[in-house]
């Protein structure tokens, strides 16, 4: 089923044929030893991916379920959670928690910059804290921290390190196993979702939880929730035959045939395509003189936010290229109408990619501003080579 569109919003992502088909496949009951089987090896794989020894949970819901499962876990009502915040989805963190009656800090940056690591460090020094949260990449915003600056900055103080990765796994590296400057230096906590750059539809909240973010677990008497505790959900994943509640089934036979799609591609490979190619779309997008609001120090492999020229209107120029079959998304909060948001993630290609490239020109031209699209494809074209090689 090729697609008709381009979706290049930061997410849900193109999904490509192979897992199209895995998805129309028949459903199997939900302890099928066939369905199993697939289960046993998307857990394995998202393992691989993250490279942990503990354990990984794959349950129906979304990005923000995800969110949730690695808070409830592992902080309780009344303990102290920082939030770090690069923008719209490190900020929801905040009512979240608030929610379970956790006590929250936050440390926001300025939006398209990094957060100031001292003032994270500052408030770690007051001590207390069960958690922080940080946004690998932050849709909104189009920044990625800097894990090598703020993993060692924080588990210096000891809390759990809790890393959403709703935009940015399988496209930037994240390793629970790696010691950031010392043995004790690790990733706790990685959630994901399925739609971004792992390829698969939406639908489903992958979390996995290091050792210490299970003990954290398993101190806890009991949590306030049923489907989203984890050691309701351990003897499920350990063995998936196990009923606790439905598995979605054809989203485990997605999930399946994406993982092995990144896996195929290698994980080394993915994220040096991921890092070449958000600076490509950045450098083309620039020959229209749209520049992105995340500098190249700070700037996401995953996603661009992009300002707009001075003068054009943010409505017509998305609803000219959705004429146009290609879809970006627009800004949130204070950017909406001054920039758009690109996707740059997944299973795409250069090839969508050159067509993007023409398309915003053809747009920009139609809108009355001058374009020259050959410029911009080949800047695209040779900055994304350069960051192949
Ligand atoms: C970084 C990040 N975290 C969390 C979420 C929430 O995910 P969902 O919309 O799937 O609930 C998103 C969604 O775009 C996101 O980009």
């Amino acid at each position: 089923m090729p697609n008709e569109e381009m979706l290049l919003i930061p997410g849900p992502t193109p999904v490509v044929d192979e897992i199209y088909e895995a998805l129309a496949q028949e459903t199997y009951a939900h302890t099928d030893p066939r369905l199993v089987e697939k289960f046993k090896n998307s857990l394995a794989m998202s393992k691989k991916l993250f490279n942990t020894d503990g354990e990984v949970f794959i349950v129906a819901g979304s990005g923000t379920l995800s969110m949730e499962m690695a808070i409830v876990n592992t902080v309780a009502p009344g303990e102290k959670l920082l939030v770090v915040s690069h923008g719209f989805f490190g900020d929801r963190f905040v009512p979240l928690a608030k929610a379970y009656g956790i006590e929250v800090d936050v440390v926001q940056s300025e939006w398209g910059k990094h957060v100031d690591v001292s003032a994270v460090t500052e408030k770690l020094a007051q001590g207390g804290y069960k958690a922080v949260t940080v946004t690998h990449a932050d849709t909104s915003t189009g920044v990625m921290s800097n894990l090598e600056e703020l993993v060692p900055a924080v588990k210096k103080y000891g809390p759990l390190f809790i890393l959403d990765g709703v935009c940015a796994s399988a496209a930037i590296e994240e390793d629970m196993s790696k010691e950031y400057g010392h043995p004790d230096y690790k990733i706790d906590v990685i959630l994901t979702g399925s739609q971004k750059a792992i390829g698969v539809p939406p639908g489903l909240a992958i979390v996995a939880f290091g050792p210490k973010a299970i003990e954290a677990r398993k101190a806890m008497d009991r949590v306030n929730a049923y489907y989203m505790d984890i050691l309701r959900w351990l003897p499920t994943m350990q063995d998936p035959g196990k009923y606790y509640a439905t598995h979605p089934v054809n989203m485990i036979y997605a999930l399946e045939k994406g993982l092995e799609l990144v896996m195929r591609e290698g994980l080394t490979n993915r994220y040096k395509r991921h890092l070449a190619l958000g600076k490509a779309v950045r450098a083309g997008l620039a020959e229209y003189g749209m520049k992105a609001l995340a500098s190249e120090d700070v700037a996401a492999p995953t996603l661009s936010c992009i300002l707009y020229p001075e003068g054009v209107d943010d409505g017509e120029f998305r609803a000219k290229l959705a004429s146009k079959k290609m879809v970006v998304a627009g800004a949130l909060a204070d950017l909406k109408g001054k920039a758009f948001r690109i996707g740059h993630m997944g299973n795409v290609t250069e090839e969508m990619f050159v067509k993007a490239m023409e398309l915003v020109g053809e747009t920009l031209n139609e809108m009355g501003f001058e374009a020259d699209s050959e410029k911009a494809v080949s800047t695209f074209r040779a900055v994304y080579q350069e960051g192949l090689n």
